[in-house]
């Protein structure tokens, strides 16, 4: 009997592509897929940094695993565990001391690695490998193909950070931009079309400052790539995620007014809502900028509506500072969002900055926010009823015979469907809405 391999993923889409592809060279190794950690002679978690909770909830999942590995053991199994992503880049010895039995660790940028490191792991059995250099060629170069696995595929485009906002650690576990060549993003990008996508979501930490040579070795923007990948046959729907506001340039401002496949939904972080704050997170945009932003962006495309991030409680927050975000939220009625409490991240400016906000105060403010932020969402949602919308249908609903799938607004949406619909677009008229889904019905 082959191998099986278990993956379980933490944190943001980008994670969730890098699963995709570990599986698709675990697969190329000839391992399958387990449908539980105990079926599995391989054991992945990749994990995120990016705040306190997720990191820490890495460690009471490897308490679990080593259970696994341990019963596994009595009935004469062996089992490799191994840790990737964020939390493994931003804290390797941590790993190596909490956690002994992992038997190896790579980062976000190594994991390409992975067939050797498994060799090297049955070779020296017992022997922990952590990997987490930098490397000096992009991971890239060096995964297999990737392939659609429904109607919608992520493509990692740019990865890394220099933008260093203070309260953040993705600049250190995902380092530097790199940004990948147009042509090897467009021969990704057919064959994704070609095996069955009809969706691509264009992946980066800081997708729109995208700056990838061309066939000619010319740098090229993020507008330019988009506007290559629109000439696709049977590509019907393009997103990008995630955006830096300061890196929103006009020629990125057009595609939304004039690639009709681009579409009318932009996740566009703000994070707060107050100059000062906002000065403090280092983050290269003031209140009215970002809204300048908007407004040109909803000119171009009177459809577009946005979603963001925030974060409450970052150091030296004040009431007028909440309220300052409060404000925004009202201005632009996003209409889906995260929000989370600050979270004390080591190793970042903000960790060590003066006026920590109690967490009390956090509670109350993200609380305040959500119930904000989720007025809005429902009023969007409510606002799509009677209307018709194309449904890219993604996944089998709860019970037989539904389907749910997603529309141009990035809203789920419930029918009643034959599975053969799953991975189309399907006209859909909204009847029923709710703050966190939609029903319709099949026109
Ligand atoms: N605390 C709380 N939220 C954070 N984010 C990033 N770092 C932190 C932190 N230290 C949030 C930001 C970012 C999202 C991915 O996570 O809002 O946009
Ligand atoms: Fe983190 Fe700021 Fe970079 Fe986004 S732009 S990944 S929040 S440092």
């Amino acid at each position: 009997m082959g191998k099986k391999y278990y993956i379980k993923t933490f944190g943001c889409q980008m994670n969730v592509y890098d699963s995709q592809r570990i599986a698709a060279m675990l697969k190329n190794l000839g391992y399958e897929k387990a449908a539980t950690p105990k079926a599995a002679d391989l054991i992945i978690l990749n994990t995120c940094h990016i705040r306190e909770k997720a990191a820490e909830k890495v460690f009471s999942d490897l308490g679990r695993l080593n259970l696994v590995k341990q019963e596994r053991a009595e009935e004469g199994l062996d089992t490799v565990i191994g840790v990737v992503g964020c939390v493994v880049q931003a804290e390797d010895t941590e790993i190596a001391k909490r956690a002994p039995f992992v038997d190896f660790a790579t980062g976000p940028l190594t994991y390409h690695r992975l067939p050797e490191i498994l060799t090297r792991v049955a070779r020296k059995r017992g022997i922990s490998i952590i990997d987490t250099e930098f490397p000096a060629v992009a991971k890239f170069d060096f995964l297999p193909e990737n392939k659609a696995e429904g109607g919608l595929s992520y493509l990692a485009v740019q990865e890394g950070c220099n933008n260093f906002c203070t309260y953040c650690v993705v600049p250190y576990t995902r380092g530097v931009e790199y940004s990948r060549p147009v042509a090897e993003v467009l021969k990704e990008a057919k064959r994704l079309v070609d095996t069955g996508s009809v969706e691509i979501n264009l992946l980066g930490q800081n997708v729109n400052s995208y700056h990838g040579e061309d066939e000619n070795g010319k740098e090229r923007n993020l507008a330019y790539l988009l506007r290559r990948l629109s000439e696709i046959d049977g590509l019907q729907r393009i997103r990008y995620t995630t955006s830096y506001p300061a890196d929103v340039d006009d020629d990125l401002i057009a595609c939304h007014r004039d690639l009709k496949k681009l579409m009318p939904y932009l996740h566009l972080p703000v994070q707060s809502g107050s100059d000062k704050i906002l000065k403090a997170m280092n983050r290269r945009h003031n209140s009215a900028d970002y809204l300048r932003i908007v407004e040109k962006l909803q000119q171009a495309n009177p459809n577009l509506r946005m979603s963001s991030d925030f974060i409450v409680g970052f150091p030296g927050e004040t009431d007028d500072d909440f309220r300052a975000t409060l404000d925004i939220v009202n201005r632009v009625k996003y209409i889906q969002a995260f929000s989370f409490k600050y979270s004390r991240r080591p190793g970042t400016p903000a960790a060590v900055m003066d006026n920590q906000i109690e967490e009390k105060v956090k509670k109350e403010r993200l609380e305040i926010l959500q119930n904000l932020l989720f007025s809005y969402q429902l009023k969007f949602n409510e606002e799509c009823l009677g209307k018709t919308m194309p449904v890219l249908f993604e996944s089998k609903g709860r019970h037989a015979g539904q389907l749910i799938g997603r529309t141009p607004y990035m809203q789920n949406l419930h029918a009643e469907l034959n599975k053969t619909n799953l991975n189309k677009i399907i006209n859909v008229k909204v009847t029923e809405a709710t703050a966190n889904s939609l029903s319709g019905e099949v026109v």
